[in-house]
């Protein structure tokens, strides 16, 4: 039976020119040897090799046109003006009605954090220290209670996150999310391979490295883990999709969700002014009356640089990872050819040499595989650009302290100044050096913050308002 399995083995990885995955086989207990055979033969080798040989797959099939020119886009929101009303309104009934369920992608590694765990773990709130996830799941509660529908939850993780984010989103009771309302579905992997000589390197004697394939994975398990099954049967027609480090998403806001349905869009997208060329956030541009997202490392400093006659950047749509799909939409694109294509990432990998040591590069040594989910966007009919203002729903948390943006401090400073506004509005004073934080159940926005704080109510201490806190 072990002969049999090894002969069969060897036949595949000799076929890849992947002989050295069996260097250690010997020296395997069969329990191990079992599962590095079910790890090898899970990877689909001749993909490999054509992603590994071709300079950017993606490129491949959608070639970049020389000069993308900037998307058309709803602006930002004008208050109180009727049409916004109205579109809000659309967006509300569909909250009311049920159309609605939320994604949110947290199977990154989360390598620039240097977080240990997954990064939804990651303290945030700013007095209160509260998780992403928890900061998150407190605002989705908060538009379920206001439009009183049971909004589900499909949380993606991957093999890096899954089992710590289940243990403690259990020890919490979810935040409070009832757990027929939660799904959490794990991503899939792709191999990681020696940038050199495109061999998949070991992460152990019975294991290959893996890494999780993007936050575009996300398309093919939710048809995998059954979450667009499920949501078919719960009547959602719309999703809702953010990701779990920034914790200003505005989750189902109702006016991006009454532009989407008005415009009969399969996949609309917010963005931001970007404040400088170089800013790190994907380029929301139309390319031949496309609408595309091009990687900052992917655009050109002279086409990043370009400015308008009145000293605009031209290029300004910066993509937040913020998008509303047609559910249907991605049920056809699961199957569709117009689906998505990885893109490759010289990334560093620590490894076993061959010499059965362990191996922790100084330098980028790897290539890792992953699709996007943007990439769906020149698939979508009707598709829209939504501004968003930054100020309300932008704050990621990417790196470390140590650097100079979206780093923890430079969320929670966002986070308090937004918090500030809304207050200063409301007629309350907040005390030099103090911070309020506000959680969305206690108030979602300033409008509902209004109604909260008593008239020159003063914050001498550091504050958190809770969602059981009066005033
Ligand atoms: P990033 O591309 O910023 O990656 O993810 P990251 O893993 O969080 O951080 P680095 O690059 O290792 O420092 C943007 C969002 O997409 C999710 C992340 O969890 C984050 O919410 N994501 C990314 C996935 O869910 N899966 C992936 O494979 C990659």
């Amino acid at each position: 039976m072990a002969d049999a399995l090894y002969t069969k083995l060897r036949e595949v990885v000799r076929n890849a020119g992947q002989d050295h995955l069996l260097a250690h086989w010997e020296t395997l207990a069969p329990t191990r040897q079992q599962h590095l055979a079910d790890q090898i033969f899970a990877i689909d080798f001749p993909l490999l090799t054509e992603l590994t040989r071709t300079p950017n797959a993606s490129q491949m099939r959608r070639p970049p046109a020389a000069h993308p020119s900037p998307p058309p886009a709803v602006p930002i929101e004008s208050a109180g003006v009727a049409d916004a009303q109205r579109t809000r309104a659309t967006g509300a009934t569909a909250l009311r009605s049920g159309q609605l369920g939320v994604i949110l992608v947290a199977g990154g590694q989360g390598s620039r954090l240097g977080f240990d765990h997954p990064k939804g773990m990651f303290p945030i709130g700013p007095v209160s220290n509260r998780p992403l996830f928890q900061v998150l799941i407190d605002y989705l509660l908060a538009i379920r209670g206001r439009y009183q529908a049971s909004i589900p939850l499909f949380l993606m993780t991957s093999p890096a996150t899954h089992d710590e984010t289940i243990d403690f989103l259990a020890s919490h009771q979810r935040f409070g999310l009832p757990s027929e309302d939660l799904y959490v579905f794990c991503q899939g992997t792709m191999p990681v391979v020696d940038a050199d000589s495109g061999r998949v390197l070991l992460d152990d004697r019975d294991s290959v490295c893996l890494s999780p394939d993007g936050h575009g994975g996300v398309l093919a398990a939710l048809k995998r883990e059954g979450c667009l099954a499920a949501a078919a049967d719960r009547g959602i027609d719309h999703l809702f999709y953010a990701q779990v480090d920034n914790p200003l998403a505005q989750i189902c806001d109702p006016w991006l969700i009454g532009c989407h349905l008005q415009a009969d869009s399969e996949m609309t997208t917010q963005v931001i002014r970007k404040r400088d060329p170089q800013e790190r956030v994907g380029n929301v541009v139309s390319i031949d009356e496309q609408l595309r997202i091009i990687e900052y490392s992917d655009l050109s400093p002279d086409e990043a640089g370009r400015r308008n006659p009145d000293g605009r950047l031209t290029l300004w749509a910066g993509n937040m990872g913020v998008h509303v799909f047609q559910r249907q939409f991605l049920e056809r694109m699961v199957t569709s050819d117009e689906g998505l294509a990885f893109h490759r990432a010289l990334k560093r990998t620590p490894f076993l040499g061959a010499d059965g040591q362990r191996v922790t590069p100084p330098l980028p040594n790897s290539i890792k595989f992953e699709r996007f989910i943007f990439d769906l966007l020149p698939a979508a009919r009707n598709a829209i650009v939504v501004e968003g203002d930054p100020v309300s729903c932008f704050a990621p948390v990417k790196n470390a302290d140590t650097a100079a943006t979206d780093t923890p401090t430079t969320a929670k400073r966002l986070m308090l100044d937004l918090y500030a506004t809304w207050l200063a509005a409301a007629g309350a004073t907040i005390a030099e050096g103090t911070r309020v934080e506000i959680n969305p159940r206690f108030a979602l926005d300033a409008g509902e913050l209004a109604t909260r704080i008593p008239a020159g109510h003063v914050f001498a201490a550091d504050s958190y308002l809770g969602p059981d806190q009066h005033l």
